[in-house]
């Protein structure tokens, strides 16, 4: 007994104090870190990170699109992010012949910057606890109305300890956004789906853009009258380079961590969820790669497809892995346990881990169901355009309106590998059978799928009489009496059952995410010692650390700086993935670097890329990497798949985030895409 309460004590102090460098701060309580932000190197003060009253750093950090951070370079509205963020919209521009995403594009004046519709970038006006003023009766909606009196405003109200704090959150959103240039994705994309979530790294992974507004430096809608947009402040870039043991900080918008669960969440992700997701995606990135192994075409036509299934299918084995090799489950275990014998005594809080488990218990079977078959049948392209069909046909059957079915399905018909699909389908209809709870098995599947003597029979019978995959033209009543719509109906059920469940993460679901409050609030109480720090969620925070290597294994030390020597040991025109521009060949035999030259490890190069022990997530791709003196040294775009954990454990011996060093950037416009004009407008120190 006595040596159990021991190591429960242990474990909690090594387990429950944030370690250094973990932690996704809220900008406006950074007052808290600064002391150990200065002690690491930072020399500002909390109010240059974020201040209402004058222009601080958070004026200099965008939302790019949905789910990316950008960092304005400026004075003029000029914006760094990566090449992966503006991917669909250096894809949107592309044509067979300006071919954007694979030669790159420089705009060489105003004038040649191209606009992309839809793309919008938004900045935070604000933020503010309102967790007093709800609290005392004030309506959410009054709130939120208030905040958006304001050219191109929008707010919303954020929860912050599952639903203890609330905060408000205005900001001011862009709407004509243009490309500026990028590199060819042979720089961009360098090392593809091989390299990604690896070190070392040697990804130019950025691509730029100007925000332009109307004459009062307001949000407006594209017009060829509109100025670039005036940041209240833009970065100041730091040339001089990173050495290991640099303090360096990420400013953006991570999107989603679950630092606080319960080890039966933790279990969840590690042994059922992340095994089946990784399952799955591992055999339908086995017959996409087998037909792309065959034709040019296909593995051009399915590079966007291969390249989104396999970025979360390795994030996934890291974290299993991560998980696996710190003990989450059994730390939280322990760690919950010495809570419960705290908790015992005190009404309000003693019963709460035994609810959480039974409401787990009773969560999780519809959880997995909604994940199961959004990852097995839903990725059936053949169910979903089945599924789209009927539902317009119905829709527009209830507003006595006709739908043109034969225009859907030329359209769908214009880029439908059905061989490819048709294989897809077997293997996620025979794992769908596999893995669902019997009770929950749609009966008409299972006659179907007797009465042709096995899965793969029925499913081969499906997709040859389908009219809705065939050449013929169809009509609405071939929609209807269609096998495809047949089978879409098969999962009416499983599809409205999964709508209960579309949150976030597993305890997001509210009948578990309700006794998060006050779970959290205890923790609060009980655990004095631990900094705490709110879930990413999509909204602005400060990580920090240092440029750091890391030595996962015994002997096994990865250094922090990558240089383009690498690229060139990389180089080869046979392989997609690593067939760098001949330009860059050419420089590098000569090694005149000019400016961006500098001796690295010995060797006189270019740096690429470094590791830093930032604690980021998915949505913190673009953030700008800023230095003590609050500079930009580089961007982020990437973490070690070793580290992906870290949305769950933190793990400051091995978790590391990777930037591109701005040099690199800098190097990339000046040499290769001959744009050096664009500094003129730049602050280069
Ligand atoms: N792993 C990075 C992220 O999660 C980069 C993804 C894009 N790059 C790629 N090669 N697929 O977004
Ligand atoms: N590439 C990720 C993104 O797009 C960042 C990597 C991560 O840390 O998850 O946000």
């Amino acid at each position: 007994m006595i040596k159990k309460i021991f190591i429960s004590a242990l474990l909690c102090c090594t387990f429950l104090t944030a370690n250094a460098d973990e932690g996704m701060w809220l900008p406006n309580l950074i007052g808290s870190r600064i002391k150990d932000m200065r002690a690491k190197g930072f020399r500002l003060k909390a109010e240059d990170i974020y201040s209402i009253n004058k222009a601080s750093l958070k004026d200099a950090v965008v939302q790019f699109g949905g789910g990316c951070t950008g960092e304005f370079l400026s004075g003029e509205g000029l914006l760094l992010t990566n090449h992966h963020c503006g991917y669909g919209s250096i894809q949107r521009l592309s044509s067979v012949e300006h071919d954007y995403l694979t030669h790159g594009y420089w705009a060489m004046s105003k004038e040649e910057e191209l606009p992309v519709p839809g793309l919008t970038v938004s900045l935070l006006v604000r933020m503010e606890d309102v967790t007093e003023r709800l609290a005392k009766g004030e309506k959410a909606e009054d709130i939120i109305a208030e905040a958006k009196k304001g050219e191109g405003y929008r707010a919303s109200i954020e929860q912050m300890y599952y639903g203890n704090q609330q905060f408000l959150f205005v900001y001011q959103t862009y709407r004509d956004v243009r490309f500026v240039g990028a590199p060819p994705s042979s720089i961009g994309k360098f090392g593809g789906d091989t390299d990604n979530w690896v070190w070392p790294r040697h990804t130019g992974d950025f691509s730029i853009f100007r925000v332009y507004a109307d004459e009062n430096n307001n949000p407006a809608d594209y017009s060829k009258d509109n100025k670039p947009y005036q940041p209240k402040r833009h970065f100041t870039i730091s040339t001089k380079g990173v050495d290991e043991g640099d303090f360096t900080m990420i400013y953006g918008f991570p999107g989603n961590t679950q630092e606080y669960v319960t080890a039966d969440a933790v279990e969840y992700v590690a042994k059922v969820s992340d095994p089946m997701k990784i399952a799955l995606r591992t055999q339908r990135l086995e017959i996409i790669e087998a037909a792309q192994a065959e034709s040019a075409e296909v593995r051009i036509a399915f590079a966007a497809v291969h390249a989104g299934i396999a970025n979360a299918w390795k994030k996934w084995q890291g974290e299993v892995m991560g998980l696996n090799r710190l003990g989450t489950v059994e730390k939280k275990r322990a760690y919950e346990e010495s809570f419960a014998a705290w908790a015992k005594t005190k009404p309000e809080y003693a019963n709460l881990l035994d609810d959480m488990h039974k409401a787990y218990e009773e969560v999780i079977p519809g959880y997995y169901m909604r994940e199961l078959y959004s990852e097995s049948i839903a990725t059936i392209d053949a169910y979903s355009f089945a599924r789209s069909l009927w539902t317009a046909v119905t829709r527009a059957e209830k507003e006595g309106k006709t739908y043109d079915v034969e225009k859907a399905h030329q359209n769908f018909l214009k880029t439908y590998n059905q061989n490819i699909d048709q294989a897809i389908a077997r293997r996620m209809v025979v794992e769908f059978c596999e893995r669902v709870a019997p009770e929950r098995m749609p009966a008409d599947l299972k006659v179907q799928i007797n009465y042709y003597g096995g899965v793969e029979k029925y499913v081969d019978a499906l997709f040859r009489s389908s009219r809705l995959l065939g050449k013929e033209p169809i009509t609405v009543s071939d929609v209807r009496g269609d096998a495809m719509t047949e089978f879409v109906r098969m999962f009416n059920t499983i599809r409205n059952d999964a709508l209960n469940y579309s949150y976030r993460n597993l305890s997001n679901v509210p009948a578990v995410e309700k006794y998060y409050r006050p779970y959290m609030r205890a923790l609060r109480e009980w655990d004095k010692e631990r900094a705490f720090y709110p879930d990413a969620n999509f909204t602005l925070r400060v990580a920090y650390g240092t440029v750091a290597g890391y030595e996962y294994a015994d002997a096994e030390y990865h250094h922090p700086v990558s240089t383009i020597d690498g690229i060139i040991a990389k180089d080869d025109p046979n392989i997609y993935d690593y067939n760098i521009p001949q330009s860059l060949r050419d420089i590098y035999a000569t090694k005149d670097y000019g400016r961006w030259g500098q001796t690295i490890n010995g060797r006189y190069s270019v740096p690429v890329c470094f590791l830093a022990t930032n604690h980021t997530s998915g949505g913190n791709s673009g953030s700008p990497v800023i230095n003590g003196k609050g500079e930009l040294i580089g961007i982020n775009f990437d973490r070690t798949w070793r580290s992906t954990m870290s949305d769950i454990e933190f793990d400051p011996t091995i978790c590391r985030n990777i930037s591109v060093d701005i040099r690199y950037v800098l190097f990339v416009i000046d040499r290769i895409g001959g744009a050096s004009y664009l500094f003129d407008e730049m602050n280069l120190k």
